[in-house]
């Protein structure tokens, strides 16, 4: 039986990742699901992230997805490994779980020439050590410091984007990490709500470094992987159709997802 791609993500960030991956496999069908009413998962414990992240995977199987990405990076940080190792050996040995971090980590290193990296995420991420760690396994000789910041998602997740209070914040946590080292060249936003701030990041953030988002690759990353999967690839139906589900009101997600589409959804509300 095939079914749609599976693309979860706390809120919103993950649209993101969705339309990049659109782009680049317009071919398959997806079903985004954002976990709206437990937002944010940023600030949440390791275990809370690992249950919601756990409940939206097995919804999101329950719902013939057979492939399911996390575009979450705290979901990834938080969660990914133990349901690859842990759950789904028993839950569903034949279906993947895969996220937004080792795609990125892959190539940041080859972006940077002071080899001196910046990382901005949730409290989550950032506490989870996951982009230090995984970027050391490709690329051993560069630093990599990082920077919370917890206002973001808020700021994005009620549409506050470009105005004073959100370049307030935004100049603090960029400040933040830039304080760390005068020789950061790439910093990457590794949330996928920040690509909504960009332009304010861009404003705030000195010219020379160079801003990564994640959508870009992440689609690359999966394009890549279904053609080095065809098992998998023949499990995911292909008539290039998008559905959307939330777990909280449904106008309010249709409202604030065209801020990050850019059209209109209509999204059906469930219960994990
Ligand atoms: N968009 C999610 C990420 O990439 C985090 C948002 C949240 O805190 O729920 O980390």
């Amino acid at each position: 039986m095939k079914g749609p791609i599976g693309i979860f993500d706390s809120g919103y960030g993950g649209l993101t990742v969705l339309s990049a991956i659109r782009k680049e496999l317009p071919q398959y069908d997806y079903l985004y699901l954002g976990d709206n009413a437990r937002t944010p998962y940023g600030t949440r414990s390791f275990e809370t992230v690992y249950q919601y992240t756990l409940e939206a995977v097995r919804y999101l199987f329950g719902q013939g997805c057979s492939l399911v990405i996390l575009a979450c990076n705290t979901a990834s940080a938080k969660a990914l490994r133990s349901i690859q190792q842990c759950d789904l050996p028993s839950l569903a040995p034949d279906k993947r779980v895969l996220g937004v971090i080792r795609p990125t980590t892959e190539m940041i290193g080859d972006q940077t020439t002071s080899r001196q990296v910046g990382i901005l995420g949730t409290t989550g991420t950032v506490l989870s050590d996951s982009y230090p760690v995984e970027i050391h396994k490709f690329f051993p000789d560069v630093q990599v410091f990082q920077q919370a910041c917890p206002m973001w998602v808020p700021l994005v997740e009620n549409n506050e984007l470009g105005n004073h209070g959100t370049e307030y914040f935004v100049r603090k946590s960029v400040d933040n990490l830039l304080q760390q080292s005068a020789h950061i060249d790439t910093v990457l936003l590794a949330c996928t709500h920040y690509p909504l701030l960009l332009n304010t990041i861009k404003k705030l953030m000195p010219a020379h470094i160079s801003i990564v988002t994640q959508g870009e690759i992440v689609a690359k990353s999966l394009a890549d992987y279904l053609q080095r999967h065809p098992e998998m690839a023949d499990r995911c139906s292909q008539n290039g159709n998008v559905t959307f589900q939330t777990t909280d009101d449904e106008d309010k997600f249709d409202r604030a997802s065209k801020i990050f589409l850019g059209y209109q959804t209509n999204s059906t509300k469930v219960g994990l």
